[in-house]
């Protein structure tokens, strides 16, 4: 069975009462339960974690070489700052897809900036919580692509 690892990083545990304008009303246990039900109609395991903290996604990413076949992350405030997290990423050797809610592109230019994209799949940005949809549809048919490790 193929297993992607959902992270979600600071500040996204707010959802649902947090700038209500940008993203939107749906609590993370919202989209958390859209992402189960997905993974339950495709046959996927799928494990979703939060952290405000940057070192427990460092710890998670790590962590999921060899027992994950993909990641989808969205790492929140860490996507403009972090070195970590994507040293973390090029270490883990786990195929990442990068997700956000709002369109950081269309945002304050420290926005614009990503020190994963470099290192993900790819980025999906600005479609609420169908960005995180988009970013496991991705990862599974990445690596429905190749052979699972699992397998
Ligand atoms: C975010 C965008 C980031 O710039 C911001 O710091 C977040 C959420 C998004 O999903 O749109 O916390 O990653």
């Amino acid at each position: 069975m193929i297993r992607i690892l959902v992270l979600h990083g600071p500040n996204l545990n707010m959802l649902g009462v947090r700038e209500e304008s940008l993203y939107g009303r749906q609590t993370l246990k919202d989209i958390n339960g859209l992402l189960e039900s997905w993974a339950k109609k495709e046959g996927v395991q799928l494990e979703a974690k939060q952290s405000n903290r940057e070192g427990d996604l460092v710890t998670w990413i790590q962590e999921a070489r060899g027992q994950f076949d993909a990641i989808v992350i969205n790492p929140a405030a860490y996507t403009h700052t972090s070195i970590a997290l994507r040293d973390a990423v090029l270490s883990a050797e786990v195929p990442t897809i990068e997700v956000h809610l709002s369109n950081i592109h269309k945002r304050e230019e420290f926005r614009h900036k990503s020190y994963l994209a470099g290192v993900a799949l790819g980025q999906i940005s600005g479609f609420g919580s169908t960005s995180y949809v988009l970013g496991v549809q991705a990862a599974l048919e990445h690596v429905q692509s190749k052979p699972s490790i699992s397998s």
